[in-house]
């Protein structure tokens, strides 16, 4: 039991700090809060300030492998002891409430808990997945998104995401691609930045926002072989050009937490990496924030060949900065005998629970733990109408049209016989995606149901093919249907009488997503065969592809006429996917990821290095690097997407022909609508510095605009080229600005652009 002179002594020290403060803090890198942290830090025993550093998952819903059986009333223990900072998987208010009660009534000191959880795309009202919200390049509406998925969270006693995942990653095998913004470094930098702010908001005390992570830190989705928690190897010139950046403008953004990662990186664990999390995170970046474990990643450093047990693992991953313990148990087993026996400075810990006490004050919750714990407000707040808007229209946004041949789309809302076919054509509940939180099994608008709200239309009805066995769930593999053809009949029925055949196909939601690596990214089971049967019978078909990463589908994107990439769209998918088809929005998205013809080319993505062998159009020789059974080309490259209008790309031009120290540089270029519809046209630039001391990629996205335009409309856009934009990282990882020629491309993808050369001297 607490006792009552302690609270008094932590409450007054807490007042007379607020007051010392409110003179002190302006202006000051330091934070706010330093001093009652320091006063609360100075009367915690070490055991106490080691509580602070460990974080358990809640009794028991698990992310990650199970802890073992029977720990669950040890655990009640722990907390009443003082010994857990942090749960995660703990949601709802009255959950919340019953543990930060016993953390706050039970224990010594009555520090609250923080209360964690992966609120990636939602909480209950789920968002598009990730990789499709950047799709839509729309930064306002990503931001809007995270807000949606923070208040929910926040009124469902919740107070810290572990998103944004800002992970680069060139490799479609990898299924946490759909967690991520795609292959980018600028976008994706500035995708983490809408993220965060969309997450922790101006004010982190407001019950609507949450604490957010960045993570995984570093290089989890360079994974060799696409293959999930596999050995990282990734050289310098990559690391701080591709995989910091996003990382970095986190930082930037104020994210309050990040979290490492499981992978080696070129040897050494992230967890118990100095070079990562004290070199460049919290020393050149100077990240006041505090940095959680991957789910058991200290105790993954043993297996990794790394540590040679428990106690030794716990030294290093403290030592190398990592501040909280998620579920390895080590922290608290092991971190207040290391320092008594002098292995760990104490200085360390205190560091570490600093972070997370900061963090703490910074959420409000020693003004009122039960902050986030309000059960009216958690009654009104989920499920608010207009964050079904929000997230309808973040779906909308987020559906690319690869093709559109015949002008099959948008169809008619009249007198059209439409067949539609597929599993995943009635599924509420793949379009939820793999990190579903707390979404409702089944509760999304499928495809049928969005389509049913256009009723002038004859739609038929037949699953055809079907994708699973069984209804597959987030701890489970999915099985995938690879012989029964019993529903091919029926379908090549209605596709025979049909105008137009709407098939959707693709992945299940447990398909991508977190240990759902895949070696072949075609449709998998019988779909592809499924496809061309139809096809043979009727070839007017609109390919609706639902799948949370790029999919390799040579042959329908040579034959089927019409494609439209729609991901997991979330709760409103069907309603999304309908409007689309029917041109009541005209689609926009952009791809963020290459989608490649073949596992073969992976890793493919367009910021890709020259060579010394590039390939040359009129190269016959066979002494160049290519392949000999396929060409160097995607299937659809980075930044593309269709409208149902068109655009055209005229009068690129510079405002000079170089530009020195301090300088900068007008692009500008006139682009027109040549269609017949209102349309959405993200205008990108890209460079690629000629030469330089560390050779750079063949293109790199320096700029976007989106506008929208009016059949026949022309607009100039104009972009600012500064040293920001032409500078790099050398492989010591200092910012280099050097003198030369660079090459700039404008256009509505990266490969069909306008392009002209310019200047740059030091
Ligand atoms: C994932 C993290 C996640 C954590 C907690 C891990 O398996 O890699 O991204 O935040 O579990 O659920």
């Amino acid at each position: 039991m607490k006792s009552l002179s302690l609270i008094l002594i932590i409450v007054l020290m807490n007042i007379l700090h607020s007051c010392q403060n409110n003179s002190a803090s302006s202006g000051s890198n330091q934070s706010p809060y330093a001093k009652q942290v320091d006063s609360l830090l100075s009367i915690m025993t070490l055991e106490e300030k080691v509580g602070q550093m460990n974080q358990y998952s809640g009794f028991w819903e698990v992310t990650g492998p199970a802890p073992e059986e029977g720990s669950a009333a040890i655990r009640y223990e722990q907390l009443r002891k003082g010994l857990i900072g942090s749960m995660l998987n703990v949601t709802g208010v009255e959950n919340v409430k019953a543990l930060q009660k016993i953390a706050v009534e039970e224990t010594r000191l009555g520090i609250p808990l923080i209360i964690g959880y992966d609120v990636i795309h939602g909480y209950k009202t789920m968002a598009p997945i990730p990789l499709a919200e950047s799709a839509s390049w729309d930064l306002e509406a990503i931001k809007k998104s995270a807000e949606v998925a923070a208040a929910e969270a926040a009124a469902a006693g919740i107070n810290w995401t572990f998103a944004p995942m800002v992970d680069i990653s060139r490799d479609a095998r990898w299924g946490r691609v759909m967690e991520g913004a795609g292959e980018d470094p600028y976008l994706g930098s500035l995708i983490a930045k809408a993220r965060v702010a969309g997450f922790q908001g101006t004010d982190l005390k407001a019950p609507h926002t949450i604490a957010a992570t960045a993570k995984h830190f570093a290089g989890y989705g360079f994974a060799e072989a696409g293959r999930d928690y596999n050995t990282v190897d990734v050289g310098t010139s990559t690391l701080y050009n591709q995989v910091f950046p996003p990382f970095k403008a986190a930082t930037d953004a104020g994210v309050k937490t990040f979290m490492n990662a499981f992978n080696v990186l070129n040897g050494v664990p992230a967890t118990g990496n100095t070079f990562l999390q004290r070199d460049i995170l919290k020393g050149k970046w100077n990240f006041n924030g505090l940095v959680v474990s991957d789910w058991g990643s200290i105790k993954e450093m043993i297996p990794h060949g790394y540590a040679k047990d428990g106690e030794q693992a716990a030294e290093l991953a403290v030592k190398a900065g990592s501040d909280m313990d998620m579920e390895s148990s080590l922290y608290v087993e092991h971190l207040a005998t290391l320092v008594k026996e002098g292995k760990v400075d104490e200085a360390l810990i205190d560091d570490a629970v600093k972070r997370i006490l900061t963090l703490k004050y910074e959420l409000g919750l020693f003004d009122n733990p039960y902050l986030y714990c309000d059960e009216l407000r958690e009654k009104e707040v989920i499920g608010k109408p207009a964050f079904h808007e929000a997230v309808l229209d973040m779906a909308k946004k987020s559906i690319v049209l690869l093709k559109n041949e015949k002008q099959l789309l948008p169809l008619n809302k009249k007198g059209l016989k439409i067949a539609l076919l597929g599993q995943l054509a009635a599924d509420k509940d793949s379009p939820l995606g793999s990190w579903r939180a707390l979404a409702a099994p089944n509760s999304a608008v499928s495809v049928q149901e969005g389509l049913e709200k256009y009723p002038d239309n004859d739609l038929l009805f037949e699953q055809g093919v079907r994708l699973t066995d069984g209804s597959p769930s987030f701890l489970q593999e999915v099985q995938i249907n690879t012989t029964d053809r019993s529903g091919f009949e029926a379908a090549k029925n209605i596709a025979k009488q049909a105008e137009v055949v709407i098939i959707v196909l693709g992945e299940h939601a447990f398909q991508s997503g977190e240990a759902r690596s895949r070696t072949e990214i075609g449709l998998p089971g019988l779909q592809q065969e499924f496809l061309e049967e139809i096809y043979k019978i009727n070839p007017n078909i609109v390919l609706v592809l639902m799948n949370g990463r790029p999919l390799a589908i040579e042959w329908a994107a040579e034959k089927i006429p019409a494609i439209v990439e729609a991901w997991q769209l979330g709760t409103q998918s069907g309603n999304a996917i309908a409007q689309v088809l029917y041109g009541d929005y005209n689609p926009s998205g952009k791809l963020t990821m290459t989608f490649p013809r073949n596992v073969g080319q992976i890793p493919i993505y367009y910021n890709h290095k020259n060579t010394g062998r590039p390939v040359l159009p009129d190269n016959k020789q066979i002494f160049w690097s290519h392949y000999i059974d396929a060409t160097n080309s995607p299937l659809f490259p980075f930044g593309y997407g269709l409208s149902y209008t068109s655009f055209e790309y005229k009068n690129l031009q510079l405002s000079k022909n170089g530009f020195s120290k301090d300088g900068s540089i007008e692009v500008s270029v006139e682009v027109t609508n040549t269609g017949y519809l209102l349309g959405k046209e993200t205008v990108q630039l890209y460079l690629h510095d000629l030469y330089a001391s560390v050779s750079r990629p063949v293109k790199e996205l320096k700029g976007f605009e989106q506008i929208d335009l009016q059949p026949g409309e022309t607009r100039k856009v104009t972009f600012i080229l500064n040293e920001e934009s032409i500078g790099f990282f050398d492989n010591e990882g200092n910012w280099k600005v050097e003198s030369g020629e660079f090459k700039v491309f404008v256009g509505g993808n990266s490969v069909n652009n306008l392009e002209s050369v310019f200047f740059y001297e030091e």
